[in-house]
């Protein structure tokens, strides 16, 4: 069944200069970009973004790491597009992420991962419209 996914290539990632190299695993791996931005998060919008982890003790330094410089926003379509994505990423530590994954291969550490991912259906329509309203969808 298809499905939508909230993908975010972070600060750490767009600084090293591998947006090009991950949007290209995740069409290889059958994901199609239906909807991208690239764009400066205020520490305000990294906050509601990830207001599920407000009481948090890293969520302080998670809001200014996302506000630290530009990201890539983008919605992927697909099969089963969370795990898929999921899996393309690794564990959210890098170091204990699968060998090949986006974050085994660009992230440096668990702030700092190379890419975000929605992690349920629910949490994928919140974040596909915290950023996208439903007609700058391109139909599937
Ligand atoms: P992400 O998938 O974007 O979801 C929440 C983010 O919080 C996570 O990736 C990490 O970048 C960040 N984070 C920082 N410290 C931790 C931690 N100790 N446990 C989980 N996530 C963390």
């Amino acid at each position: 069944m298809s499905e939508r996914t909230l993908a975010i290539i972070k600060p750490d990632a767009v600084k090293k200069h591998v947006i090009g190299d991950i949007i290209g695993r995740y069409e290889r791996a059958g994901l199609t970009p239906i909807a991208m931005r690239m764009l400066r998060m205020s520490k305000a919008t990294a906050a509601g973004f990830y207001a599920v982890h407000k009481t948090r003790p890293f969520f302080d330094s998670l809001c200014t790491f996302m506000s630290s410089g530009p990201v890539v926003v983008l919605v992927l379509a697909g099969d089963n597009a969370i795990k898929k994505h999921r899996d393309l990423m690794g564990a959210t530590d890098p170091a204990k992420a699968d060998k090949g994954t986006i974050r085994a291969v660009h992230g440096t550490n668990i702030e700092s991962n190379a890419v975000h991912g929605s992690d349920s259906p629910e949490t994928a329509r919140f974040e596909i419209g915290y950023f996208f309203p439903e007609m700058d969808l391109i139909e599937e």
